[in-house]
């Protein structure tokens, strides 16, 4: 099928490389002209495993190609799928201006009936309105049919994701439209397509299940999905504080809770807390779409609370095993929000980087792939490709994104070249015995 994907972010560049390697015809269109250059010559602007090489097959085949005329793009398509940034206003609400725009170029520009798939995660009643801008500033009546289909894709591993979901959700108000989109996915529902992945050998999981909802009901589903993971790490923070004061093991405590398949072991890993660009967002505009319709969402302000609280617990930390914090080298292991991503959009790390040098400590960051974003950021900061680099003379190390490359560290190499044998760790990575039978002092969370 010819799908048109409008917004090259995350979300639409993962979305339109992969049904292109699914097997679609794919246009991809921005506002940013110089990301559609850097696209058409080849670079990927973001990084997301596997990406890179799906776009570079995809663009062999001609399954995928990119414009920066919007007009050109909505023209070529059946289905549109809208993946633009839908971000917080200051009082916590989306911002959907973006979705708004694309809605008023999609009347203009289209010549033909559409299916337009909402892709942004947007809140509730947002394709009410999304189909009344549709018929408002359309001059033809060309007949557009407005779906919800939101994303679940990790950063990180949004390829593996795409390819192989646990549901795919369609918000729809017909059955054509719920036929197109299951037409869409259908080589992911029965499984034809290469994988990109596993080559060729992809794991027995379980066959996705296609939902088909209401569009309301799609939109809720992610704001509601979203939330509560966020709520499940901040549950798991508030027992990490508790076991900290009673002398217990969080890692113990959520193992033995997470065996319960009702809890289930995934999300609850204590630390520095959640950030990126869905969760802390997300919970926000869940938060105010509820106070919209009288609806006190007390719960999910107290897991955005915890989570604030995470940076003042890790820098308290800091304080008291450091004493002065002022004038001290500090090496920060990991900016990106979490493993395998260069996205640093609300990482905690950068709060704890910026309180620090506020603080007047000298600060020297590493990052396996986000020292570039971080650098534009922070000019006063240092920043090493090298951890050991960043460790050296360092008065102590502070862990800050859950990489592999720092579990596998070598702190015996390590703690040569630091001024004081001393790790902070914001996400529990070291066996505490293992770390201090190397001489080091270890501080980390819910389980001192
Ligand atoms: C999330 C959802 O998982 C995904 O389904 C949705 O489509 C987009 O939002 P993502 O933002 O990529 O995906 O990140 P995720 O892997 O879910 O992690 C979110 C944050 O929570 C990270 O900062 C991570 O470090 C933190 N986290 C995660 C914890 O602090 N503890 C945990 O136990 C798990």
């Amino acid at each position: 099928m010819r799908l048109s994907v409008i917004g090259c972010g995350y979300v639409g560049l993962v979305t339109g490389a992969c049904l292109a390697e699914a097997g679609h015809e794919v246009i991809c269109t921005d506002i940013d002209a110089e990301r559609i250059a850097q696209l058409k010559a080849g670079q990927v602007p973001i990084y997301e495993r596997h990406l890179d090489k799906i776009l570079v097959s995809a663009g062999k085949s001609g399954k995928i190609s990119y414009t920066a005329d919007a007009g050109e793009a909505i023209r070529f398509g059946e289905a549109i799928f809208i993946c633009v940034g839908t971000p917080p206003r200051p009082d916590g609400s989306a911002d959907l201006s973006a979705i708004d725009h694309v809605a008023q170029q999609i009347a203009a520009e289209a010549r033909s009936p559409k299916l337009v798939v909402e892709k942004s995660t947007v809140p509730a009643r947002t394709g009410l309105e999304l189909q009344r801008a549709l018929s408002a500033y359309s001059r033809g009546g060309n007949g557009f049919r407005v779906a919800s289909n939101p994303e679940f894709l990790r950063e990180g591993t949004a390829v593996e994701d795409f390819f192989h979901p646990d549901r795919i959700v369609v918000g729809v108000e017909d059955q054509a439209a719920a036929d197109q989109l299951r037409e869409i996915y259908r080589p992911i529902l029965e499984r034809n397509f290469t994988c990109p992945v596993h080559a060729g050998e992809c794991p027995d999981i379980q066959k996705a299940e296609f939902l088909v909802t209401t569009i309301s009901s799609a939109e809720l589903i992610k704001h509601a999905s979203n939330s509560f993971l966020a709520l499940k790490i901040s549950y798991a923070n508030a027992v990490s504080d508790l076991c900290e004061k009673l002398g217990a093991n969080v890692e113990e405590v959520t193992h033995a809770m997470g065996l319960d398949p009702r809890i289930g072991t995934q999300f609850l890993r204590a630390g520095l807390g959640f950030g990126g660009f869905c969760f802390p967002k997300d919970i926000q505009a869940f938060i105010s779409l509820a106070a919209t319709v009288g609806v006190d969402f007390e719960i999910l302000k107290a897991a955005e609370r915890v989570n604030k609280q995470r940076i003042d617990r890790f820098l308290e930390k800091i304080g008291k095993a450091l004493w002065v914090v002022k004038g001290k080298r500090l090496a920060i292991l990991g900016l990106a929000f979490k493993a395998n991503t260069d996205d640093i959009r609300f990482a905690p790390a950068l709060d704890v980087m910026r309180r620090l040098l506020e603080e007047g400590a000298e600060v020297h960051a590493s990052d396996p792939e986000a020292l570039a974003k971080a650098k534009k950021q922070f000019p006063q900061a240092h920043f090493h490709e090298d951890p050991y680099k960043a460790l050296e003379g360092a008065h102590a190390a502070l862990v800050c994104t859950e990489w592999d490359e720092y579990k596998k560290l070598d702190w015996e190499k390590a703690g040569k070249v630091m001024a004081r044998k001393l790790i902070v760790d914001g996400r529990n990575l070291y066996s505490p015995a293992k770390i201090k039978a190397l001489g080091f002092e270890y501080v980390s969370f819910g389980r001192e």
